[in-house]
């Protein structure tokens, strides 16, 4: 009975076969394209996706293979594209307008790296991202270790949040002031690989490796997994000493997580996964157990990643910097730098901004950056979220060690490209300023950084 009212679910998990193994050119068209995201009962929505699909084609490659990517742009507006959390020449990096011109319609960039870390990331626009990522244009990029661990599967879900109308099409109220102001685009369809409410299908005794990547314009999610015990294994794509997620698994947007999953539940069986992150709890997905057993007992291989290669920073003589956000809904600021001149935050607001990060509004990409520093020093961030919504702030080209987190220095320091800082929550990050260039740091609510949540690190 059950089993006959499912809808089909492979097409809506990223397996390993799909992947593209080879070192030729991928190529990667942003266009539009219609896909059936909330179900058969409603017309299909009207996306941008990379070649035409959300999530976009997923990338997977091996550790030290190069990735050669064509990006042709068949949109009427201009783009580009941003290798979230990858270790990259800054000329790579993908943000238009300061580390390459645009990629106007008609127009292709041939991007070409060798990521040099194993693990989980994404891809996206980094043109008017608050638009364009939550239209679509965003997919997974995978490095696989060397010797990953072993696992019956390695899936791989894209989740997202969309914002729709009853007839499933876009709400095109992009950076709306309430969203710039407050919590950012947090939608009414969540997504898992661009499926409303989807099912997947489990054998008991299997054994999962669950890559979680948060696309979203601003939604950050807390998932519970029932029964199951998560062992979390990496975050932001870096290694961490193996844990049992004893609390709801947090994927701030942007961030990521992969996570060993052992299905211990009964044949036949139904597991939803539910989000608690803000106040209404729903079922993300479900997990339906298949009425034929794997296996009768769990694997027992060990589930650890080998650690991530990262220059370690030098705590003692790290220079140290402070960096406070402040602003948005009942944040207090009064006033700001804007352009250089300090204003009232009240006419700043007129122009669109309603965030600082050290008093200053983050409102162009040639702006003097937040940090100037010269290759191969160590920072040390002190990093304070002094107002009344969550942040996840991205670094792009690094990876910064977080070392602690209100006071509280972790056990085990652990890698992070987008951490997110809860309400007046600080933390201590650390980081070796390898990589020349100027890299932005923002928020990666979408909405906060048009809003003025950013600035640059530069490395000379
Ligand atoms: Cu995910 Cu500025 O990027
Ligand atoms: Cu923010």
């Amino acid at each position: 009975m059950v089993s006959c009212a499912l809808p089909a679910v492979h097409a809506n998990t990223i397996e390993k076969s799909t992947g593209k193994k080879s070192t030729s050119t991928i190529e990667i068209t942003a266009k539009t394209g219609k896909t059936n995201l909330v179900g058969p009962d409603f017309p299909a929505t009207n996306v941008w996706g990379f070649n035409g699909r959300v999530p976009g084609t997923p990338i997977r490659l091996n550790q030290g293979q190069m990735l050669s990517a064509m990006v042709h742009n068949e949109l009427d507006v201009p783009t580009a594209v941003h290798w979230h959390g990858i270790r990259l020449p800054n000329a790579m990096d993908g943000v238009a307008g300061l580390t390459q011109p645009p990629i106007q319609p008609g127009e292709s960039f041939h991007y070409q790296f060798t990521p040099p870390d194993s693990g989980t990331f994404w891809y996206h626009s980094h043109v008017n991202a608050y638009e364009q990522i939550g239209r679509g244009l965003y997919g997974p990029l995978i490095i696989e270790e060397k010797t990953p661990p072993v696992a019956d599967r390695d899936l791989v879900w894209m989740i997202d949040d969309w914002r729709l109308n009853n007839d499933a099409s876009i709400i095109e109220d992009f950076g709306a002031g309430h969203d710039k102001s407050h919590a950012g685009r947090i939608g009414n369809v969540p997504t898992v690989n661009g499926r409303f409410r989807d099912v997947v299908k489990v054998r008991t005794g299997e054994r999962i490796r669950l890559r979680l990547i948060n696309a979203s314009n601003a939604r950050n999610f807390a998932l519970s997994f029932g029964e199951l015990v998560p062992s979390v294994i990496a975050i932001d794509g870096q290694a961490v000493q193996p844990y049992v997620a004893n609390e709801p698994v947090v994927v701030g947007a942007a961030g990521r997580v992969d996570l060993m999953l052992d299905m211990t539940g009964d044949p036949s069986s139904i597991m939803p996964v539910v989000d608690g992150f803000y106040r209404e709890k729903f079922d993300l997905v479900k997990f339906v157990y298949e009425e034929k057993p794997l296996r009768d007992s769990p694997l027992e291989t060990s589930i650890d990643l080998a650690p991530s290669d990262i220059p370690e920073p030098d705590l003692k003589n790290a220079i140290a910097h402070t960096v406070t956000m402040a602003g948005g809904a009942m944040g207090g600021l009064q006033r700001a730098k804007f352009n250089g001149e300090w204003m009232a935050l009240r006419e700043i607001a007129q122009q669109g901004y309603v965030w600082a990060l050290n008093d200053v509004v983050g409102n162009k990409l040639d702006m003097p950056p937040l940090i100037d520093v010269q290759k191969g020093k160590s920072i040390r961030l002190m990093m304070v979220n002094d107002t009344a919504f969550p942040h996840p702030m991205h670094l792009h080209g690094h990876h910064m060690k977080l070392l602690s987190i209100d006071g509280q220095p972790l056990p085990e320091p652990r890698w992070v490209d987008s951490p997110l800082l809860m309400p007046k929550q600080t933390m201590e990050l650390a980081f070796v300023a390898d990589n020349p260039g100027n890299w932005l740091f923002h928020c990666h609510i979408l909405e906060h950084h048009a809003a003025g949540l950013g600035s640059l690190v530069r490395i000379t």
